[in-house]
């Protein structure tokens, strides 16, 4: 038996399978799923279309982040569906563009600060599974559960071609290689809240494992972390 408000939290490189191993964790353990990077992703599409460059000075970026009205909605078997002031944009958000907007705007303080207030409220009353870059070390450090989901470069290009081409986005491989070598490289270097496993999180590499031998590995750690504790 999990306890009755348990966090669990998934970080990790982009192209690592976190989005579906999340999902299908939550489906598993009768969890909200909370995807992050879909958060990141809307903001930073709102933002470009609103024509508000980062540099920016402190007060209208706030006035313009206070006007986005973010709504996750759970999406049997896909990604989640997300809705920005009421327009659904789950579909604009999922291209790799939209990835290294993302990946640019999650820099900014202000915007990390809203989004991770945000997700600790979302969060609050338990029961999720967290997806994103910084859930086990700074969203929700005290979590029960953490793992750190990692695939080597190649394997995790190869995976996105793949979704991407099965949604019709026509991709070159070389090029999305070179996307998720970047974004690891910025969202692991950049001073706040930077990609890397929480000191307590288990490090499961997904290289060789397909999707339900890593949900399986990660029940059964749960599992074991749980007669530990009882
Ligand atoms: O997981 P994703 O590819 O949808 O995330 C898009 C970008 O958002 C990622 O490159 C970095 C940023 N991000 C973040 O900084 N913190 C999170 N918790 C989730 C995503």
């Amino acid at each position: 038996m999990l306890p009755d408000k348990a966090i669990v939290t998934i970080d990790g490189p982009s192209g690592a399978g976190k989005s579906t191993i999340s999902r299908g964790l939550a489906a598993r353990l009768g969890y909200t799923y909370l995807d992050t990077g879909a958060m990141y992703r809307a903001v930073g599409l709102s933002l470009e279309r609103q024509g508000v460059a980062l540099d920016r000075d402190e007060e209208t970026l706030a006035r313009r982040l206070a006007a986005v009205e973010l709504r996750l909605a759970p999406n049997e078997g896909a990604d989640v569906q997300v809705f920005l002031n009421g327009e659904d944009v789950s579909t604009a958000i999922r291209t790799p563009e939209m990835g290294m907007v993302a990946s640019r705007v999650s820099a900014h303080p202000l915007v990390r600060r809203t989004l991770t207030e945000l997700q600790r409220r979302l969060g609050a009353p338990g029961r999720i599974v967290a997806e994103g870059r910084d859930m086990g070390t700074v969203v929700f450090p005290g979590a029960e559960f953490k793992f750190y989901l990692d695939a080597a470069a190649e394997v995790r290009a190869r995976r996105r071609c793949e979704q991407l081409r099965a949604q019709g986005q026509p991709v070159a491989y070389e090029e999305i290689l070179a996307q998720i070598v970047k974004r690891d490289r910025d969202d692991s270097a950049r001073a706040l809240a930077p990609l890397k496993p929480a000191a307590d999180a288990v490090i499961i590499d997904s290289s060789g494992l397909d999707i339900a031998g890593v949900i399986g590995a990660m029940m059964e750690n749960i599992a074991r972390q749980r007669e530990g504790k009882t």
